[in-house]
């Protein structure tokens, strides 16, 4: 089987890790070879010691994207979980690439601030930490990007399934999605999409 990158963005808390961790459970399942490159993991070993300034955010995002580059062209699904909140380069990233799908994370910043899943919201707010994304710092949401989740109103199933469709017929993955929230007209989105970023 072929690999692929799939290359999670947005906001702190908008649900990348737990997406990420519950794409990597069907696809094990599916007999592919898996890894997560998740933002805290890589920043805890690989990126230790890098601030949040946007040289080291940049840094950080460019050795996610090496990484990934080398599990992807050797078979392995590499599913990255990092803000990655600089357009140029996720782009710069996808070029490095054959196969790359941006999965973008929309959730508003009021509704990740009201949840503030690590109570980091509320201290960026108050001003006791510098350059927080969204709040200090700024978030550039991707343009073009193959699947948009909204996980302020979907459920984690709703999102896991929009993206494992998407896969599906991009042919990246195999088998189908069992899903029975999983209407008719989702799939006909999701096509139409496909079709104008022209892989379909
Ligand atoms: S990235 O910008 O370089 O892609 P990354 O995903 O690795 O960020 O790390 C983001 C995580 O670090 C957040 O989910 C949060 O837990 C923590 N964090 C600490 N300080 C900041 C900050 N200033 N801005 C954003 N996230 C921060």
């Amino acid at each position: 089987m072929k690999g692929f990158t799939l290359w999670f963005t947005g906001l702190s808390g908008s649900g990348k890790s737990t997406l990420a961790r519950n794409i990597e459970e069907t696809l094990l399942e599916r007999g592919m070879n898996v890894e997560v490159l998740d933002g805290d993991e890589i920043r805890e070993n690989l990126s230790k010691g890098l601030t949040f300034s946007k040289e080291d955010r940049d840094i950080n995002i460019r050795r996610i994207g090496y990484v990934a580059k080398l599990l992807s062209r050797n078979g392995v699904a590499a599913i990255t979980a990092a803000i990655s909140p600089y357009k140029a380069i996720r782009d710069e990233v996808r070029e490095s690439h054959d196969r790359f799908v941006e999965v973008y994370l929309e959730a508003p910043i009021d509704v990740l601030t009201e949840r503030d899943t690590k109570g980091l919201y509320k201290k960026a707010l108050a001003g006791e930490i510098k350059n927080f994304t969204g709040v200090s710092d700024p978030y550039e949401a991707p343009e073009n990007p193959e699947i948009i989740v909204n996980t302020a109103t979907e459920t984690v199933e709703e999102s896991a399934n929009k993206i494992l469709r998407t896969l599906e017929l991009m042919q990246y993955v195999p088998g189908e999605a069992v899903g029975a929230e999983y209407s008719e007209e989702e799939e006909e989105k999701i096509k139409a999409r496909l079709k104008d970023l022209g892989y379909i």
